[in-house]
C-alpha cells in the first residue's frame, strides 16, 4: 500500500467547553480530489488550520506525506500548497511582481515559472500588470491559488477557494483542481458548495460539530439520492 498523503488520526481541537474538531479521523491517497464538507462553525477551518502548523491540536495527530506536521514542525509544508481565508499580497504591486517577489524566496522556482501559474489560473496578462489593490475578489482568490502553485506542491490545500467567484470564474477553478488531480495532485478542498464538490471531487467527507457524519466516494454517497444536496441535508439537516 503507499503511503497516504494526509492522515489524521484522532484529531481534537476544543476552545474552552467547545469541541471545534472532536475526534476526526482520516486519510486521503495520492492524486485524490477530497471534499471536506460541512455547515459553518463545523470545524473545517480549525482542521485545515492545524493540518498547516497553524494551530495546536488539543489531541491527536496530523501526517502529510508521512511526515508529523505541527506549529514546530512544518518541514514537510514546502511540499504543500494552501489557500486559507483572503490571501495576502502587496497592493501597490502587480499581481505579478507579487509572485516574483514570492518566487524570488524559493530558488528552485524559476523565473518562467511565474507566467505558467499566472496562465494556469487564468490570469490573463493585462490583468496580471494591474495593482493588487484593483481586484476582484475573484482575481485575488486566483493569484492565492497561483502562490500556491509556485512550487508545483504534490498537496494542494484549499479552505473554500471558490469564495468571490462569479459562476464562469467557479467553473474555471473546478476545471483547474480537477486538472491537477488528473496530474497526480492530491486536493483536500472544503466547501459548502456541495453542488461544486460533487463534481470534481471523487470522495468526501461531511463534518458536523467536528465530528465526521459521512466519508465515502462520491458515487456511492450518492447512491439512492437525488445529488448530494440531499445527502446533505439528511446527515446534517436534522439537528
Ligand atoms: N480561535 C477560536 N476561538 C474560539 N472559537 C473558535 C475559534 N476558531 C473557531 N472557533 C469556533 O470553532 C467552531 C468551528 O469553526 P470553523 O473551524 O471556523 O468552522 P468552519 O470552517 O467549518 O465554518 C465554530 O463554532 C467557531 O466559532
Ligand atoms: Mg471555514
Amino acid at each position: 500500500m503507499p503511503q497516504p498523503v494526509i492522515q489524521l488520526h484522532e484529531l481534537r481541537k476544543h476552545f474552552g467547553p467547545l469541541r471545534a474538531v472532536d475526534g476526526l479521523s482520516l486519510e486521503v491517497e495520492a492524486g485524490e480530489c477530497f471534499g471536506f464538507l460541512g455547515p459553518n462553525g463545523a470545524g473545517k477551518t480549525t482542521t485545515i488550520g492545524m493540518m498547516l502548523g497553524l494551530l495546536w491540536p488539543t489531541a491527536g495527530r496530523v501526517l502529510l506525506f508521512g511526515q508529523e506536521v505541527t506549529p514546530l514542525r512544518t518541514a514537510v509544508l514546502r511540499q504543500v500548497g494552501a489557500l486559507v481565508g483572503a490571501p495576502g499580497f502587496y497592493p501597490y504591486l502587480s499581481g505579478r511582481e507579487n509572485l516574483r517577489l514570492l518566487a524570488r524566496l524559493h530558488p528552485e522556482v524559476g523565473r518562467g515559472r511565474v507566467d505558467e501559474v499566472l496562465e494556469q489560473v487564468g490570469l490573463e496578462a493585462a490583468a496580471a500588470r494591474r495593482k493588487v489593490k484593483t481586484y476582484s475578489t475573484g482575481m485575488k482568490q486566483r493569484l492565492g491559488l497561483a502562490a500556491a502553485l509556485l512550487q508545483r506542491p504534490q498537496l494542494l490545500i484549499l479552505d473554500e477557494p471558490t469564495t468571490g467567484l462569479d459562476p464562469i470564474g467557479m467553473a474555471e477553478m473546478r476545471q483547474l483542481l480537477r486538472g491537477l488531480a488528473d496530474q497526480g495532485v492530491t486536493v483536500f478542498l472544503s466547501s459548502h458548495l456541495l453542488h461544486e464538490v460533487q463534481q470534481i471531487c471523487d470522495r468526501v467527507a461531511i463534518l458536523r460539530q467536528g465530528r465526521l457524519v459521512a466519508l465515502g466516494p462520491v458515487a456511492d454517497l450518492l447512491a439512492g439520492h437525488r445529488d448530494l444536496e440531499e445527502v446533505f441535508m439528511k446527515t446534517v439537516g436534522s439537528r
